[in-house]
């Protein structure tokens, strides 16, 4: 059990600075003054749908469940929901039950992967096994899980299976990450399809879940299945360079959690494929680290180390790889008719890659 707040944590129910205003970023200027009014609508849908869905009758199931969902979020998956299903009959009841659906799914994934991380802060609060213990964070995910089928059961079969095959997906990403890559994988493509399992899987259907709810046309689900999953990728990227970064509060994680934890992100693979003294010895001092801290030393003793990670060539060649996948991400989305979504699903990715939370 964790009393204090770990340094740079924010007090519970504190929101988050970050991600504030993504939206406004991503339908930003007077052409998309009207998409902004209807996203903004729809969110504050998807956020009272989100308060009543996560009301449990067990009074600490209730807390628990509740308690990530008001530390904040940026509520990506949401907004893209909601921007694909203006190439449709726009936000309809659906879309914002399948909205808020797959919003709880990654929800209730947050409190699996803070478990499975190690990781004591999340969303600017200490992590729910930080204050409740693993076996109730797990469960709490859990309830989450079958809440977000709930939902989805209220729209129907399609909806219950893109549930269904996304979250079979996430957690075999999840798994894949665990188990690492066997002999005769290239880590680097294999921790790549990892970020597209556990990341782009979810991302793809909440930009699909727009269309499809939307009842828009079915030659758009390819498109924004593609894009979803790509900016997905680019997004886990930069969700690497972001753990390396010096400002838990913009954050709301401690910096090098995952690193740390042994988790082996994209800097860290690209520094161990570089074969120059430098890299060779910075990566002896994290695995060193990582072996040590899983031993019970402090995990500041690689507060140095991930200093020097985030200034390294490998850091910068993470970067560059988010911006390519998102380029590829706007490449895919080419047979979207031109106007307001299509600009700002261009933007949204460019938004994601610039981000620093
Ligand atoms: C965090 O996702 C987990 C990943 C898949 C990288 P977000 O960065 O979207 O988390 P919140 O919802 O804004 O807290
Ligand atoms: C989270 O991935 C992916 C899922 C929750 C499925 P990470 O472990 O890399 O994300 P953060 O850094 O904890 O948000
Ligand atoms: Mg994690
Ligand atoms: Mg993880």
């Amino acid at each position: 059990m964790t009393a204090s707040l770990p340094a740079g944590a924010h007090a519970p129910g504190e929101r988050l600075s970050a991600g504030l205003g993504l939206t406004e970023r991503v339908l930003a200027g007077p052409r998309m003054r009207k998409m902004l009014a209807t996203v903004e609508d729809g969110l504050d849908r998807v956020e009272a749908t989100l308060a009543r869905e996560l009301k449990v009758s067990d009074t600490l199931a209730d807390a628990t469940t509740r308690y990530l969902y008001e530390a904040g979020g940026k509520r990506v998956r949401p907004m893209l929901t909601l921007l694909t299903a203006q190439l449709g009959e726009g936000t309809t009841e659906h879309v914002i039950t399948g909205a808020t659906a797959l919003e709880m799914t990654h929800l209730g994934s947050l409190y699996h992967d803070d478990v499975m991380d190690g990781a004591d802060v999340r969303r600017g609060v200490p992590s729910a096994h930080a204050v409740w213990g693993n076996n109730v964070a797990i469960l709490t995910g859990d309830l989450l899980f079958s809440r977000a089928s709930q939902l989805m059961a209220q729209i129907g079969e399609r909806a219950i299976r893109l549930q269904a095959d996304t979250f079979e997906r996430l957690v075999l990403g999840q798994m894949h990450e665990t188990v690492g890559p066997q002999a005769g994988d290239d880590p680097v493509a294999f921790y790549l399809q990892v970020l597209a399992d556990k990341t782009g899987s979810l991302i793809a259907s909440a930009a699909q879940a727009g269309v499809l709810f939307s009842d828009a046309p079915s030659e758009y689900r390819a498109p924004v299945l593609e894009y979803g999953e790509k900016v997905g990728v680019a997004f886990q990227l930069l969700d690497d360079v972001i753990d390396l970064s010096a400002d838990p509060n913009e954050t709301g994680k401690v910096p090098g959690t995952d690193l740390r934890a042994g988790v082996p992100t994209m800097p860290y693979l690209l520094l161990s494929r570089a074969g120059d003294p430098a890299s060779r010895a910075l990566k002896a001092t994290i695995d060193d680290g990582v072996a040590r801290i899983a031993d019970g030393a402090e995990p500041a003793i690689l507060d140095e180390a991930i200093a020097h990670l985030r200034d390294d060539p490998a850091t910068d060649a993470t970067r560059r790889q988010a911006y390519e996948w998102a380029d590829a991400a706007v490449a895919a989305i080419d047979p979207l008719p031109s106007g307001v979504v299509r600009d700002a699903l261009v933007k949204l990715s460019q938004v994601i890659v610039d981000r620093s939370s």
